[in-house]
């Protein structure tokens, strides 16, 4: 896909993609009532469905380990697809849509990094995207034999360091003499990956969703998306100022950083309807999961600092009934949704919004394609993205 236009403002719309049960809520019901992503024909049905209503990306989130048996056992993200591998498959059975991969620095050689996201995006035509994470939770860290070592702000300085040698490589394997000599504070390479290099120029999408001050540090530097939830427009907007001050420090223009946020949509006839969807899903959230989740994501100083003044049981609620509390909401008839989704972004800015779907069959995909869409493109605001040569 070609490289986001900063001239370009117009809104762009992805799916927090299924591969798990439920990301979104800690609840068997919601896990119960979704289809079953273990089947490649759920895939089929769902990419399609994305890619014929005109989104523009998938983005698939990624995890290696349970938080805890209680959210195994609501199938909470467990059972997980690996990004990369279900990726792979996607790209297969879709022709246009990007499709953004999590890869975790802290768990993969940034020679593993360079070749699998190179040949994700050799596959699919240039249509990769990669989403830099270093590990949130304990329990993954403990799980990789990290416990206690890898500390937040080290690992995202070893993540800026692996994505200079990424970058680095992926030139090297564009050409015949790939040969790097890197002797990093964190890395020592000296050698070659084979090819094939990414096809898109300069770089494939790169995509961060760092609430810290290192997080945001690395995608002033490396990134075309900053993925930023906040509990208000004006928190979004103060943020973003700050960080596009830290792109401007790196020599990049202050637009070469776009704004995307996630929101959840239910979106039915009536707000009646609606609202007894959200009523049945918040009755059906499982507290021992969502405890074991909130317990996981809260070990992140930036996430506490979210939720300072937050009861105990108002914080596991909020992480029970949502992937991300903070992310902005939208449950209501289309012409409700569709004009509170313009206004939060003509507040904020955004240009990519991740829809998230607690329920996520096929149907509910296509229902926010044929009666929210139109309407966004009636204002303008939206594109089809055919209509603009599939960009970023
Ligand atoms: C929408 C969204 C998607 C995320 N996806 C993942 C993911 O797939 N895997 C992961 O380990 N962390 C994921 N995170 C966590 C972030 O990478 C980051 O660790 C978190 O926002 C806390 O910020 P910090 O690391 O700067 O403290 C996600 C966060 C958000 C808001």
């Amino acid at each position: 896909m070609k490289k986001l236009d900063p001239a370009d403002s117009r809104l762009r719309l992805g799916l927090f993609y299924p591969n798990t049960p439920s990301i979104h809520v800690t609840s068997r019901a919601v896990a119960d009532a979704n289809p079953d992503p273990m089947e490649m024909a759920t895939h089929r049905a769902i990419a399609q469905a994305a890619e014929q209503i005109g989104l523009d990306y998938l983005f698939l989130a990624d995890r290696w380990a349970p938080y805890d048996r209680a959210s195994t056992l609501a199938h909470h993200q467990d059972p997980m697809l690996a990004a990369f591998i279900l990726g792979a498959a996607l790209i297969g059975i879709t022709e246009r849509i990007g499709i953004i991969t999590t890869l975790h620095t802290t768990y993969f050689h940034p020679a593993h990094i360079a070749r699998i996201g190179a040949n994700l995006d050799r596959l699919s035509g240039g249509r990769w995207g990669w989403n830099v994470v270093t590990g949130l939770t304990e329990a993954e860290m403990r799980m990789f034999g990290f416990e206690g070592e890898v500390e937040h702000d080290r690992r995202y300085e070893m993540a800026v360091e692996m994505i200079d040698l990424v970058k680095k490589l992926w030139d090297g394997m564009r050409r015949e003499d790939a040969w790097v000599d890197w002797k990093g504070k964190h890395y020592t390479m000296k050698g070659a990956v084979v090819g094939p290099g990414p096809l898109q120029a300069p770089f494939p999408l790169l995509v961060n969703a760092g609430a810290s001050e290192a997080g945001q540090r690395l995608a002033a530097r490396h990134c075309d998306y900053l993925f930023l939830t906040e509990n208000s427009a004006a928190a979004i907007n103060a943020r973003m100022e700050q960080t596009r001050k830290q792109v401007v420090a790196c020599g990049r223009g202050p637009d070469e950083l776009s704004l995307m946020t996630a929101a959840r949509v239910i979106v039915r006839d009536t707000q009646r309807e609606a609202d007894e969807v959200l009523n049945w899903i918040t009755e059906n959230i499982d507290l021992d999961a969502a405890r074991a989740f909130a317990a996981g994501v809260m070990s992140s100083q930036s996430i506490r600092d979210a939720f300072a003044g937050f009861t105990d049981e108002q914080v596991v609620r909020a992480w029970g009934g949502s992937m991300d509390p903070k992310a902005a909401r939208f449950c209501g008839p289309p012409g409700k949704v569709a004009g509170e989704i313009l206004s939060f972004c003509r507040e904020t800015g955004c240009r990519g919004l991740l829809l998230t779907f607690p329920l996520w069959h096929e149907r509910e995909i296509r229902r926010f394609g044929e009666q929210v869409m139109p309407l966004l493109a009636k204002s303008g605001a939206w594109i089809h993205p055919s209509q603009r040569d599939w960009n970023w």
